[in-house]
């Protein structure tokens, strides 16, 4: 079950989301005159040699992923002012590569801090120094804990001392932005291993039983791999805490090999799940690995891989460090993606591990396809289905906030005590109502997100049960002949509170171009419209102020 407010508010996104793609960011200028620059950020450059890269000349994942996990740790430590551990490291898409010659470009800064933990963004740039071009090569965000000195209440020596955060104050739009869906990135890490879960339980995957030996059938054993790593001083920070980059190094490593077993080839690594690291370790320990592909589709395959930590005096008590799922292709020499033989699952553990990766590898397009960026690759109506709800909530609120962040709304109308603003972007048309109510903010945000009762001051919805305020494709609903169907973008409220009993409501929408025609047809008739369906908003509320049902 998802929180309250991350579902009933709604929608689409991504035309926002490029805003924050832009590579230079504009000068904040402080009132000072000087040019500010964020207290938190931490820039690395990097220079790719040969020791940096693969076979193929081409700068390894695993090094990426520490010289990203030193640059945040710095940054998280800037803040926190004490040593901080990785917690975890968001799902990452690699799409490109860097070579050997090239300048690797790390930017890191703390978007917001919680109790004890605090969201650094990490922006990976490559540079050309020959052409003096700079690209973007990806974002990731990474979770790190800050560990006081001092007794915690862990008992081990490495013990989470209660350290409380000093607040993240954000300057710039961008800034602001980020700290507001710190939020909704959070919620969905602390939720994703109970998605995995429930997930993994209810998806229905086609039952793939037909194991029969063939040419093109690789016995997953084949694919197994059992290394060990010695944690050394170089290795770990000034705690003696390994970094959670060496961990993902050898993590990706190990993968790699597992792969090339499979493929009998070099593959190129996709993506990986999201990293979190359960339990720390340190400078003496001695790191299992152990990787195995779980399953193979048409192109793409996942290998799964899980690093344990023990110490030699007691090489039994393993403590399980991580578990990651790392995607991989193969290229063919024209650089196409190759045809990829079946693997065959051990029995018992292989062959659970076989089902989870099938519905890992649904939960990953579902997220891709939601949460991608490329919003024109992809049509803005996302099917539905129980399994992504929790990617849709963190886009729809994500949309909201950067909609609501706009400056350049234009005030259209006013009409009794709604305002109605709109602003053109490119093709997108977007509305946003504004008004006051003498009805506390609590009960607003009750009765506001009552979807049962939103035709008693709505008429445009008839049945709330089949609202979907971000648009959706139903299977149940297919399109109608003659009929000419638009998409919203993205709705919802934001309530703000005016003072004990005063509530500021805003409502905003960004529609298709399907939708412009019906709203530029006529637009006094339109913001009337809207306007009556506030007023009648207003009454709904100011009847029911005193309705007490549900504590927040
Ligand atoms: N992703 C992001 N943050 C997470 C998280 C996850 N999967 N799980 C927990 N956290 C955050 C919590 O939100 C909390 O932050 P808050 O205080 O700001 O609210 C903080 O971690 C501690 O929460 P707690 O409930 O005490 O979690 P825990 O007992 O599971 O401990 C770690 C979490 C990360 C501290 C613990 O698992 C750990 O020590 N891991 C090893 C870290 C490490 O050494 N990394 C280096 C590589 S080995
Ligand atoms: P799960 O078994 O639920 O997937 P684990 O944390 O035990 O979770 O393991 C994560 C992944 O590591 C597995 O999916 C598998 O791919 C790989 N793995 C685990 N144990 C072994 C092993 N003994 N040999 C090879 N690979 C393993």
């Amino acid at each position: 079950m998802l929180p309250m407010d991350a579902c009933w508010i709604s929608f689409l996104m991504m035309a926002e989301l490029k805003e924050m793609e832009k590579l230079e960011e504009p000068l904040f200028i402080l009132e000072n005159g000087d040019v500010y620059t964020n207290p938190t950020e931490v820039k690395m450059s990097q220079l790719i040699l040969p020791c940096h890269a693969n076979h193929r000349g081409e700068l390894s994942t695993g090094q990426l992923l520490k010289w990203m996990d030193t640059t945040a740790c710095l940054s998280a430590e800037r803040h926190a002012n004490c040593p901080c551990v990785t917690a975890s490291v968001d799902d990452i898409d690699f799409e490109h590569t860097l070579s050997i010659g090239q300048v690797v470009n790390i930017k890191a800064k703390v978007n917001r801090a919680f109790n004890t933990s605090l969201e650094v963004g990490i922006t990976i740039m490559c540079e050309d120094p020959l052409s003096g071009t700079q690209w973007k090569v990806c974002k990731a965000f990474a979770t790190f804990v800050a560990r006081g000195s001092g007794l915690g209440k862990n008992t081990s020596n490495n013990s989470i001392a209660e350290v409380q955060l000093k607040p993240v104050i954000p300057r710039t739009s961008e800034e602001q932005m980020e700290y507001s869906i710190a939020a909704e990135r959070r919620r969905m890490r602390l939720h994703h291993l109970e998605t995995i879960k429930d997930l993994v339980s209810s998806c229905t995957i086609q039952a793939e039983s037909n194991f029969e030996e063939s040419q093109s059938t690789v016995p997953a054993g084949m694919t197994r791999v059992e290394s060990i790593e010695l944690v050394l001083p170089p290795h770990a920070n000034h705690q003696s805490n390994t970094f959670g980059g060496q961990i993902m190094a050898w993590m990706e490593s190990v993968a790699t090999i597992s792969a090339s077993r499979f493929c009998k080839g070099h593959p190129v690594l996709k993506s990986i799940d999201m990293f979190h690291f359960r339990g720390p370790s340190q400078v003496g320990d001695r790191i299992s690995l152990k990787a195995i592909v779980n399953n193979a589709f048409k192109t793409s395959f996942e290998v799964g891989v899980c690093a344990e930590a023990y110490h030699q005096e007691d090489w039994e008590r393993k403590t399980h460090i991580n578990s990651a799922f790392l995607t991989f292709v193969m290229l063919n020499k024209d650089g196409e993606l190759s045809t990829l033989p079946r693997i065959k699952p051990e029995p018992g553990d292989g062959e659970r591990r076989y089902r989870e990766a099938s519905a890992r590898k649904k939960i990953r397009l579902d997220r891709k396809y939601i949460i991608s960026r490329k919003q024109t690759e992809v049509p803005l109506s996302v099917p539905w289905d129980p399994s992504n709800q929790v990617y849709l909530s963190y886009n729809n609120i994500s949309a909201l906030k950067m909609l609501a962040a706009k400056q350049n709304w234009v005030l259209n109308c006013t009409q009794n005590k709604a305002k109605l603003f709109t602003l053109e972007e490119g093709q997108f048309l977007s509305f946003k109502v504004e008004m006051s109510v003498s009805v506390n903010i609590k009960q607003v945000f009750m009765l506001l997100s009552d979807m049962s009762r939103r035709h008693e001051w709505d008429t445009h919805y008839h049945d709330p049960y089949l609202i979907a305020l971000r648009s959706v494709s139903l299977p149940a609903a297919p399109p109608t002949e003659g009929l000419v169907r638009s998409e919203v973008l993205c709705a919802g409220f934001t309530l703000s509170e005016e003072e004990d009993t005063r509530t500021r409501i805003t409502y905003y929408i960004q529609a298709t171009p399907g939708v412009l025609p019906y709203i530029t047809r006529d637009i006094t008739g339109l913001s009337a419209d809207l306007c009556k369906v506030f007023e009648a908003c207003n009454k709904f509320l100011e009847q029911n102020k005193d309705m007490d049902k549900v504590v927040l």
